[in-house]
């Protein structure tokens, strides 16, 4: 390679982009609104529309439980990715990657979860019950806002940042948001099981 086609590559290397840019999202609150919202549709159906057939409940439980293996798997995979991105060892775009192919299946699997939660009849009236429903609300938001923060760092920082090479305010963020996702689906997770276990001993 001559020394100009060097000097040519040096500065298209300069020039490019540290990160894939992606594209501009322009309704960043309308997010949120649309997942409080269906939030709010399955409890106040599940209140207001007691679903009282034992076969219904049945196969939504199956459904509950296949939801629960496809969301809360996609969340592991990429919480651990997460942690693993601020040890040092995965970059911010093999982190952003995994993140925009597992946040499609986390919302197939947190759907699943509030439509057959509503056909297996939660006594919104126990203290349990709403405590659940407060961490479901808690995992969608905290996921959503946990993706947003992604992308905005995937347009500010080099692709090939992590570890100590993060700014300490959004390792901070990246530390709360794996916590909060982990014990918000965790909690969720022990109250099912507490209210399963309750009602058929
Ligand atoms: C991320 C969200 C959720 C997770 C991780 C989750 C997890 C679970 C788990 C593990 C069980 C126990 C199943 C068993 O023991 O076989 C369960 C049961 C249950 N869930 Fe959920 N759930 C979620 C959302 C919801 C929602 C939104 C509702 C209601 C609208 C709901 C209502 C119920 C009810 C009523 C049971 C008891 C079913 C029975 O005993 O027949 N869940 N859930």
């Amino acid at each position: 390679m001559t020394s100009y086609e060097l000097r040519l590559q040096r500065a298209a290397t300069a020039a490019a982009p540290a990160v894939a840019p992606t594209a501009p999202r322009s309704r960043p609150a309308t997010d949120y609104a649309i997942v409080a919202g269906a939030w709010a549709v399955a409890v106040v159906t599940a209140a207001v529309f007691p679903l009282d057939d034992p076969r219904v409940a049945q196969v939504a439980l199956f459904v509950h439980l296949v939801s629960m293996a496809i969301g809360f798997g996609a969340v592991i995979v990429i919480d651990i990715y997460g942690l693993l991105w601020l040890a040092g060892r995965r970059s911010l775009a093999e982190l952003v990657d995994l993140d925009t192919a597992a946040h499609t299946v986390i919302a197939i699997g947190v759907g699943g979860l509030l439509a057959s939660g509503i056909a297996l009849q939660p006594e919104l009236t126990t203290p349990l019950a709403r405590f659940k429903m407060l961490l479901v609300l808690v995992l969608m938001l905290n996921g959503l806002a946990a993706q947003r923060f992604l992308v905005g760092m995937r347009t500010t920082l080099p692709a090939g940042t992590s570890g100590a090479s993060i700014p300490w305010a959004a390792f901070q963020r990246g530390l709360t948001a794996a916590l909060v996702s982990q014990a918000s689906w965790w909690g969720a997770i022990a109250i099912g099981f507490i209210t399963n276990a309750a009602r058929h001993s």
